[in-house]
């Protein structure tokens, strides 16, 4: 089916001017861009968002990495967006991720890991609505 999922081009990536690179790696795999703005998260949006890493040991660290640059955050539409995205970015550790994943290919560590994709489609539904007005998303 048709899904939509959240994506977040993180500020590792967009420090490193790789917006462009990255948007072209999703639409190659077919995945359509159909909202996406650049905002400069504040530390309470960025620890609301990851909530529930709130009892991980890297929680304080991950907030202060999505805080400290701006990130482009984006709606991406297409068959069975949420597996296919996940399949796109590649492992959470770059280390770990496939060939022509964009985390193989851009990602500098397990933090710093480029982009973020909501993990199930109820969860993609959450996060759009964290960033998007349905108005926002132009298919
Ligand atoms: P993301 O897909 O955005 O979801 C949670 C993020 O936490 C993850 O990508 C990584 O950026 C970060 N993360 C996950 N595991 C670790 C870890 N072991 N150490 C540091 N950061 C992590």
């Amino acid at each position: 089916a048709v899904e939509r999922t959240l994506s977040i081009i993180k500020p590792d990536a967009t420090k490193r001017n790789l917006t462009g690179k990255i948007n072209a790696v999703f639409e190659g795999a077919g995945l359509r861009i159909v909202a996406q703005k650049r905002i400069h998260l504040t530390e309470k949006q960025a620890g609301a968002f990851y909530a529930v890493h709130k009892e991980r040991p890297f929680y304080g660290s991950l907030v202060a990495s999505m805080i400290a640059e701006p990130v482009v955050v984006q709606v991406l539409q297409g068959e069975n967006a949420v597996a296919k995205n996940r399949e796109v970015m590649g492992a959470t550790n770059p280390a770990d991720a496939a060939e022509g994943t964009v985390r193989k290919l851009f990602a500098e560590s397990i933090e710093a890991n480029s982009v973020h994709g909501s993990d199930s489609l109820e969860n993609a539904k959450n996060e759009i609505s964290f960033f998007f007005a349905e108005t926002e998303i132009l298919p």
